[in-house]
């Protein structure tokens, strides 16, 4: 009998896909009792009005917290991801106490949030400390939101009947399902700096991970919906149908493949040719933003920082055949695909587990949203 245990249910509201996991603590470890994705639009949400986004996602949410297996109160979810809406700054200051940090805050936040303070919610976090030229100082994770974006986020919820225990972002989320599934590792391997990169619909997130600390995030305004756009355009398809030639036959040529396929060429063959043709403006601007960001990272950390030696990918884009193979090529370091449940049990009496499976990589934010509170 487990009476203290608690069921935590993190809560990914998407753009595309409305993700939840449920979570428990046990003896032995962590361990998950439900897991359900729901998609919200078959179309793409962007062309909607503010009124039926709003339903929309309220139905989505009323529907994945109504399954049998997602009962439960403590929630935590993460804010709609909106152009602009999130700001995530990483300040290294001397190091002070916690008053004295919290006197500092209005000013950091004149300085690195570009928004008026009455219009943000925001929250701080002492992510490390460390020695500067022999003085000890620290390192200041910021996280502000837009209030426009929390409020609707909030009426989302609300309106589905529910209200959240806490609320978190996406990046640092993915952080936290990182460091959960990293425990198993030897301390050697953990030293990495590691990327995570999560392709979604809308949005792809980079978030750069030094011995299980967060050290820079970036949110770029490029993933699946643009490769869908690509193929629509190509094909001369709606957006349910490219969505749906995408998710079935897109496959990026990587070089080896390329050579292989100027002599083998049926009208399969010819197809994923020309739907990999039609990404490949996308695709290449999306790795120049990832190249762009770890430069930064990198000319910016060189003091506490190697270089990024491994690509965690995950998200629902992560599932394009190859955007594994493409990204290691272009960007000369190792990628693997970021299977979230390594490190918990699943208990699949309520759910079906080859779905959890398929659609694993799509689960590594709802997890990491649901590991903030379990057992708080
Ligand atoms: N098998 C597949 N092949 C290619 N793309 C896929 C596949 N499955 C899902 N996708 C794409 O993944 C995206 C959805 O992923 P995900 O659920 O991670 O996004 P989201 O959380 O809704 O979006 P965002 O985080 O950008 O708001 C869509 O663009 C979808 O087309
Ligand atoms: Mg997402």
């Amino acid at each position: 009998m487990e009476i203290f245990s608690e069921n935590v249910i993190g809560l990914d509201i998407g753009s595309s896909s409305v993700k939840a996991v449920k979570l428990k603590k046990t003896n032995e470890g962590y361990e998950i009792t439900g897991a359900e994705i729901v998609s919200v639009l078959s179309n793409s949400i962007e062309n909607v009005s503010p009124d039926l986004r709003h339903s929309l996602y309220v139905d989505a949410v009323k529907k994945i917290l109504r399954a049998k297996n997602m009962t439960g109160k403590k929630i935590v979810t993460s804010v709609l991801s909106a152009e602009n809406s999130t700001i995530i700054r990483y300040v290294g200051l001397p190091y002070m106490t916690e008053d004295e940090l919290k006197n500092q805050m209005p000013h950091q936040l004149e300085q690195y949030v570009p928004i008026a303070q009455d219009q943000i919610a925001y929250d701080y976090k002492v992510v490390t400390e460390y020695a500067e030229d022999s003085q000890k100082k620290m390192l200041v994770l910021i996280v502000a939101v837009k209030n426009d974006s929390m409020n609707q986020h909030m009426s989302i919820l609300k309106d589905a009947g529910f209200s959240p225990q806490a609320i978190d972002v996406d990046p640092l989320a993915l952080c936290n399902a990182y460091t959960l599934n990293a425990e198993e590792e030897t301390s050697e391997l953990r030293l990495n700096t590691v990327a995570l990169i999560n392709i979604g619909a809308k949005s792809t997130i980079l978030q750069i991970v030094e011995k299980n600390v967060p050290r820079f995030t970036k949110d770029i305004s490029l993933a699946g919906n643009n490769f869908t756009k690509d193929i629509m355009r190509e094909f001369q398809l709606d957006f349910p149908q490219a969505e749906e030639l995408k998710k079935q036959q897109a496959r990026i040529l990587v070089e080896s493949e390329e050579t292989l396929l100027d002599t083998v060429r049926d009208a399969n063959d010819e197809k994923v040719i020309r739907i990999n043709d039609a990404m490949k403006s996308s695709l290449n601007k999306l790795f120049q933003e990832i190249r762009r960001g770890f430069e930064y990272y990198e000319n910016n950390n060189k003091k506490q920082a190697g270089s990024v030696q491994k690509i965690l990918l995950s998200g629902g884009s992560s599932r394009i055949q190859n955007i594994d193979k493409f990204l290691a090529e272009k960007l000369s370091i190792p990628v693997e695909i970021n299977y979230p449940f390594k490190n918990v049990n699943i208990d699949s009496k309520n759910f079906d587990l080859d779905n959890l499976r398929l659609n694993a990589v799509q689960f590594n934010i709802a997890l990491g949203l649901a590991i903030r509170k379990v057992g708080v």
